[in-house]
């Protein structure tokens, strides 16, 4: 399949960041989405806003030191020069994808920075009961910036680490769907078999063709350019 579709961003382009729980798939995806806008011919930076410890980098930075992910990624900024940070190395007409660390409530902290600096919000939800009850306080996250006239971006919520057989997907989009969120269509299966996505850190992200990875690609370019 070739691909014929073409984007157009604003000239000084757009950020997405991934926030979510610990270990929900920010960074798989994150590399995934990486691989596939270079795919599509958007250009695009990571910046990776997890900071794990003294000597390391977050996970995506890693990733993208062995081996080619499709864009440049980037070791967190100072959180408190994130939103200009992260539009100075975003290529002009691109798109800038902020990966953080387990979420936290921590006001003040990188996730309210990243929050603030970005166009477009996603979640990244298990779709349980239990993490669902812990969503709660990005949402109220949302709200807080909201009340002290912050800038408050555009928020999705992607339902990730999806096992099919069960029936939660679907309860949970039902239930996050009547309150007023935005759901995205697609949503990242569990995989753990040698092929999927739990296998993949390290290596250059396969693209396959109609997977969960291509389809959330399209699927945030469609939200982010309109
Ligand atoms: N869709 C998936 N199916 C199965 N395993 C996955 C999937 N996505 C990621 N994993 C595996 O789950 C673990 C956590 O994934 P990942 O590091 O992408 O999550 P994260 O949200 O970035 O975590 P953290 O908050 O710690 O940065 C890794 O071992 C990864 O290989
Ligand atoms: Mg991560």
């Amino acid at each position: 399949m070739t691909e014929t579709r073409t984007w157009t961003l604003p000239a000084e382009g757009r950020r997405v960041g991934l926030i979510g729980k610990g270990g929900s798939g920010k960074s798989t995806i994150a590399a995934h989405l990486l691989a596939w806008w270079a795919r599509r011919g958007v250009e695009a930076v990571g910046v990776d806003m997890d900071i794990p410890g003294d000597d390391e980098h977050g996970s995506l930075y890693a990733w993208a030191s062995l081996t080619d992910v499709g864009a440049p990624v980037y070791p967190a900024p100072a959180h408190t020069r994130l939103a200009q940070e992260s539009q100075r190395l975003t290529p002009a007409g691109g798109l800038g994808l902020l990966d953080t660390g387990a979420w936290h409530r921590k006001a003040g902290g990188p996730h309210y920075s990243v929050l603030s600096a970005v166009d477009l919000a996603v979640l990244t939800l298990q779709p349980t009961e239990m993490e669902l009850e812990r969503a709660g306080s990005v949402l109220t996250a949302l709200e807080h910036l909201e009340s002290v006239g912050a800038h408050v971006p555009d928020f999705v919520i992607l339902l990730t680490m999806v096992n099919n057989s069960a029936a939660s997907p679907a309860e949970t989009r039902e239930a996050l769907t009547s309150n007023g969120y935005r759901v995205l269509t697609t949503e990242v299966p569990r995989q753990d078999s040698r092929q999927g996505y739990a296998q993949a850190f390290g290596k250059p992200p396969r693209l396959i063709i109609g997977d969960a990875m291509d389809s959330l690609s399209v699927e945030l370019l469609e939200a982010i350019t309109r």
